[in-house]
């Protein structure tokens, strides 16, 4: 038996808090707000089915190796893959894994940070009854009346990130702990509260079809890459931040059953929210492929005109913007673990350095809205670029790496040992996904889209 390896940061005080913390990590904008409005750009039902297929047969395998490496390593995500590598005897290279995983979420915080702010702002305007009665065309216009204003996504960008420093800055067992444990049951019971409305508000039927009956035809190799990324996204994979809430996990916890509830939670949130949101938005006549203020105007429509739509509709964008917090969070938690352990550097130190850069970078995403909405990359602006980039490259590619390493690079010895489901064929169904599966899947994905198959 190996000696039980600590980690200096602290650790989860058992594996129910650690479940809290992932789902908390993993259910947030993405579900609610990126999920739909991608869904909506990519045509809906093959999209739906193409991400779930994506979350079972390539994110959770990749999920378990991710925690595994995570427990094992003990460490910031850059210093476990360098003591893993080093006691696998693979290369020291290695912890440039652990580096593309910080710059990726560094990069998502910096816009993250800027759309949560556009949530922070909504409760706002919600409570102040500026909505109330709202039309379609209404909510377009409060919409970009928002997004128009430079001062108006600085400011609550800056709030935002804010919040952000000051919960890392508190570590891992007051702040995050805390912060995760009261969330997640109300937000949960909102949703559904929010689809019962949608079911007999809206065009219900129309919804449902829109996303469940996959129409193939639309589909490209663009909108497969599309659902992968987003699964990586919502569920916070490939970037080391499942890598560095494991290093806080009990060192008794059994890893694939952990790493299953997390997933199962994320995708039922991603759906409800999807089933909330598109009866409104057909039943309102919205473009569902209106891009990423598609939540904000759809939610609006809804608020302004269902009963107590005023105070209900605040309760709401509170709950995405404390569901936003405790994934922000989570995506900064590795680059302060790394330069607390590297530097020695104090933790609100770490953390308000980190923060701040992202909020620099964020500023460009803010600007991109409206000063900079013409200057554009490959037909994307700066916000479009980083979180293309991001979600959907940098992710992806993390999570194929982390795959490699848990699959071929560690010793089967050394992942029986951590998963603690024993040589079954439970494991050998996750040593096959993670080896072969996961990684050739992601791989022909990519290739698929630079055309390489035709
Ligand atoms: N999953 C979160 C969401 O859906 C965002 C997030 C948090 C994330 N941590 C991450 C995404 C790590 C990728 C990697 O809103």
């Amino acid at each position: 038996m190996q000696e039980v390896r600590q980690s200096s940061h602290g650790h989860f005080s058992s594996r129910f808090v650690f479940i809290l913390a992932a789902v908390s990590a993993a259910v947030g904008l993405g579900n609610i707000w990126r999920f739909p409005y991608l869904a909506g750009e990519n045509g809906g039902g093959a999209f739906v089915l193409i991400y779930l297929l994506c979350v079972l047969l390539v994110c959770e395998p990749i999920m378990v190796a991710e925690v595994m490496l995570g427990r094992r390593g003990r460490q910031s995500p850059i210093n476990t893959l360098k003591r893993l590598a080093y006691e696998e005897g693979a290369s020291n290279h290695w912890k440039y894994l652990g580096w593309l995983g910080v710059v990726a979420g560094f990069l998502i915080l910096s816009f993250y940070s800027v759309i949560a702010g556009w949530s922070l702002a909504y409760i706002f305007q919600t409570a102040s009854g500026a909505f109330e009665g709202a039309s379609a065309e209404a909510a377009e216009a409060g919409f970009n009346a928002l997004v128009g204003s430079p001062a108006r996504l600085i400011f609550w960008h800056s709030i935002f990130m804010m919040m952000v420093i000051w919960v890392v800055a508190n570590g891992v067992e007051q702040g995050l702990e805390n912060a995760v444990k009261w969330l997640m049951p109300p937000l949960f019971v909102l949703l559904l509260v929010m689809v019962g409305y949608a079911m007999g508000a809206g065009a219900y039927w129309q919804a449902v079809d829109y996303l469940f009956r996959p129409d193939f035809s639309a589909v490209t190799p663009g909108t497969v890459l599309a659902a992968m990324g987003q699964a990586f996204f919502s569920v916070s994979l490939g970037m080391g931040t499942i890598m560095a809430y494991g290093a806080y996990l009990p060192h008794d916890a059994v890893i694939p059953r952990t790493t299953m509830t997390v997933v199962a939670c994320d995708t039922l949130v991603a759906i409800l929210a999807g089933v909330a949101i598109f009866p409104i938005v057909f039943a309102a006549g919205l473009d569902p492929a209106g891009g990423p203020g598609l939540i904000f105007m759809t939610l609006t429509v809804a608020f302004g005109q269902m009963p107590m739509g005023m105070p209900f509709g605040t309760l709401f964008f509170i709950l995405l913007t404390v569901a936003a917090w405790t994934s922000a969070i989570s995506l900064l938690e590795p680059a302060v673990a790394w330069l607390v352990e590297h530097r020695r550097m104090s933790r609100p130190w770490a953390a308000g350095i980190m923060g701040v850069l992202a909020w620099i970078v964020g500023l460009g995403s803010a600007l991109s809205f409206n000063a900079w909405a013409d200057y554009t990359l490959f037909g994307l602006t700066f916000q479009g670029l980083s979180e293309y980039v991001s979600t959907t490259l940098m992710l992806p590619l993390g999570g194929v790496l982390i795959a490699v390493f848990a699959g071929y690079r560690m010793s089967r010895r050394a992942s029986v040992e951590e998963l603690g489901m024993g040589d079954g064929l439970a494991y050998s169904v996750w040593r096959t996904l993670v080896r072969y599966v996961a990684p050739l899947g992601v791989i022909a994905v990519f290739l698929n889209v630079v055309g390489v198959f035709g």
